[in-house]
């Protein structure tokens, strides 16, 4: 027995030499110390023995079990060591690497636009409404008095959801819903995006921006409409710019004026920026024609007021010298990483 107990131990230090992963150690010690393994095995013959050399066996077993336990054990060790290194080897950081560059956003020119031209009419007294891009075509036509077969209202040119509802085609609807909402004396601007059902090219696109203004008082007349125009002309474009009214017709004011201002590039003298004309249309606007007032329940033997509507894409162009409006949507950041200001 003792023979088979020192064959058995010589067989195990070998194999352990071999093992290479902890789930090996752990097959290893199934098979030699297990319940049904090699060592239990040799002991169930101690019946066998002399009753004298029992003792002597019983202890050898032991000693070899405890060694061969601890030998396990420092191996485990072992094994988890060398992970540790690895892991360690693995994770090293070369700190003597160049970092990975952190590219910056910037924002987008149209909105630097709409931040001034917010600051310009919120510091003459101006409050911001918000209306819905998903507009009835009652807010975007009926109530700002368009005919029925105004050319705008056809299929070509305006997006329609159903019989009642439409992508708006300019922010004027947000003048019906403010006025709607609140009595006078309003002052009011909005800004958002509009829809027209236009083909792309270098100035135009189905989106784009706008900027209502709506002032309704006792007493506003065309004078206020021209001064607070001048004056917001001024403050963004600098006070050389220049600015004209144009007759024009739009359904809901009356009168209707199409201003102009002087070319930001040749100052007036004509270049290719305003072919040769000296002067850039930004806007339209007039005197609320006194059916959108009754429309809304406002008195129009009591009341006037002024509104204008400006494209917001064509004044960020102007001023960046942008000449294609797709790339105000191409979302191209080496267009926008230009726009450092
Ligand atoms: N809504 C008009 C347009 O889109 C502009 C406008 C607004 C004109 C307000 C007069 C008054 O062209």
């Amino acid at each position: 027995m003792k023979e088979k107990l020192l064959e058995m131990r010589k067989a195990f230090y070998k194999a352990l030499e071999e093992v290479l992963t902890p789930a090996e150690l752990d097959e290893l010690r199934i098979y030699y110390l297990g319940k049904s393994g090699a060592l239990k095995e040799i002991l169930k013959q101690m019946g066998g023995l002399r009753k004298e050399d029992r003792p002597v066996m019983g202890e050898l077993a032991n000693e070899l079990r405890d060694s061969m336990g601890e030998a396990m054990a420092s191996k485990l060790k072992e094994f988890e060591r060398m992970l540790l290194e690895k892991k360690i080897e693995e994770e090293k950081i070369d700190i003597t690497l160049p970092g990975e560059k952190i590219s910056m956003g910037r924002v987008h020119p149209t909105t630097k636009t709409i931040r001034e031209l917010i600051d310009v009419f919120v510091r003459m007294g101006f409050s911001l409404e918000d209306g819905p891009e998903v507009e009835s075509v009652y807010n975007n036509f009926d109530a700002l008095n368009s005919p029925k077969d105004h050319p705008s209202r056809g299929l070509s040119d305006t997006f329609y959801f159903d019989a009642s509802r439409v992508l708006r085609t300019h922010t004027s609807p947000v003048q019906i819903r403010t006025m709607k909402k609140m009595q006078p004396p309003i002052r009011m601007i909005s800004v958002g995006r509009c829809f027209r059902n236009d083909e792309i090219d270098a100035t135009h696109s189905p989106m784009f921006y706008q900027m209502e203004g709506l002032v309704v008082d006792e007493g506003i007349s065309m004078a206020d409409l021209k001064g607070t125009l001048e004056e917001f002309v001024r403050q963004l474009f600098g006070e050389e710019t220049r600015s004209l009214f144009r007759p024009h017709n739009f359904p809901f004011t009356e009168p209707s004026a199409e201003v102009d201002i002087t070319c930001f590039k040749c100052h007036g003298e004509g270049c290719r920026f305003c072919s040769g004309t000296g002067y850039i249309e930004i806007l339209g606007c007039g005197m609320v024609h006194p059916s959108v007032l009754e429309e809304c329940g406002i008195d129009s033997e009591k009341y006037t007021g002024f509104a204008f509507g400006m494209g917001l894409d064509r004044i960020t162009m102007m001023r960046y010298e942008i000449d294609d409006i797709r790339y105000l949507y191409e979302n191209d950041k080496r267009f926008l990483d230009q726009f450092r200001r």
